[in-house]
């Protein structure tokens, strides 16, 4: 964190995103409403840079679509032959050379770096959902830790129905809210999910009335930043673990987290 430097407006332009810090906030915007904020590799690994950027002080990122559209998931450009200018696509590379697996496994590897991110402790990352999250879309909703829909929302794992298979890094948080059976019944008919279906299935943390969307993610931002900021981090840290490890070593690492806390607050008394 805080390693490279932040992209430059152009830089952000160029992969089709928008960026403002605000504070302890950083707003991310995918910015290719023409293209129904369609993302490219470089959407990608820009994503990752924002990511290795950030200050210690951000401690919420909120992540939307310009306009109607969270976003149409892969710029569909990338699987032509021509691909997206100034991009090599992977589809290029598989083509090019198919044996290169090292090459390929490092070129996805680099585009899930703009999505792991959003998992890291000390940030709470939120995902502002109006209308489709289609495919790379919908996997960047499932990689951020909360998801606030609009009641238009339309989430679908598409890859599939492509002859791929969901690889930036939401097979597992699908798995882990829906269950691997219901993971499996989305994926594998790449139907689309409405607002109200994803709440009761647990992919919405919240869903509001479209207009209001705004003004919820603005609340929940405020609620999150009341939280100390220490406290906040670690107790995410633990929560993430929570799921993998059994009882007693879930016990002691709340232990071993609480007894940091008792110290921080008796230094800092
Ligand atoms: N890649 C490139 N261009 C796109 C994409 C995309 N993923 N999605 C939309 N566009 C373009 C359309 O081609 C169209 O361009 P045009 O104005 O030059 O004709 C423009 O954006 C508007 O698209 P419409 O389809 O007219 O918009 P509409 O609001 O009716 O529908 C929707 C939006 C539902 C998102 C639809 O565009 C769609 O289904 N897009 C493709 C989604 C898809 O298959 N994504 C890949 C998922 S798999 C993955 O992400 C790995």
């Amino acid at each position: 964190m805080g390693q490279a430097t932040i992209p430059s407006t152009e830089e952000l332009a160029a992969a089709g995103l928008g960026m403002a810090v605000d504070g302890a906030v950083v707003r991310i915007t995918i910015a290719r409403p023409e293209r129904r904020n369609a993302m490219t590799g470089r959407t990608w690994t820009t994503l990752a840079r924002i990511g290795q950027s950030l200050s210690e002080s951000v401690r919420v990122v909120v992540i939307t679509g310009e306009g109607a559209t969270f976003s149409s998931g892969i710029d569909l450009a990338m699987f032509e032959p021509g691909g997206v200018p100034g991009e090599e696509s992977l589809f290029a590379r598989a083509v090019s050379d198919p044996d290169d697996t090292a090459a390929l496994d490092a070129g996805i590897a680099a585009y899930q770096d703009g999505y792991l991110w959003l998992r890291r402790p000390g940030i709470v990352s939120i995902a502002a959902v109006r209308g489709h999250a289609i495919g790379a879309g919908f996997q960047l909703a499932l990689a951020c830790d909360i998801r606030v829909l609009a009641d238009d929302a339309q989430l679908c794992m598409k890859e599939p129905a492509l002859g791929l298979v969901p690889d930036l890094t939401g097979t597992k948080p699908l798995v882990d809210l829906v269950g691997v059976n219901r993971a499996i019944e989305l994926c594998l008919t790449a139907r689309t999910v409405s607002a109200q279906e994803a709440h009761e299935l647990r992919l919405a943390e919240r869903v509001v009335p479209e207009p209001q969307l705004d003004a919820a993610v603005a609340d929940l931002v405020e609620a999150l930043l009341a939280t100390p900021a220490e406290a906040a981090a670690a107790t995410k840290a633990l929560l993430l673990q929570a799921r993998n490890n059994d009882l007693p070593t879930q016990a002691r690492a709340e232990r071993t987290a609480q007894i940091a806390r008792l110290r921080a607050l008796v230094a800092g008394a």
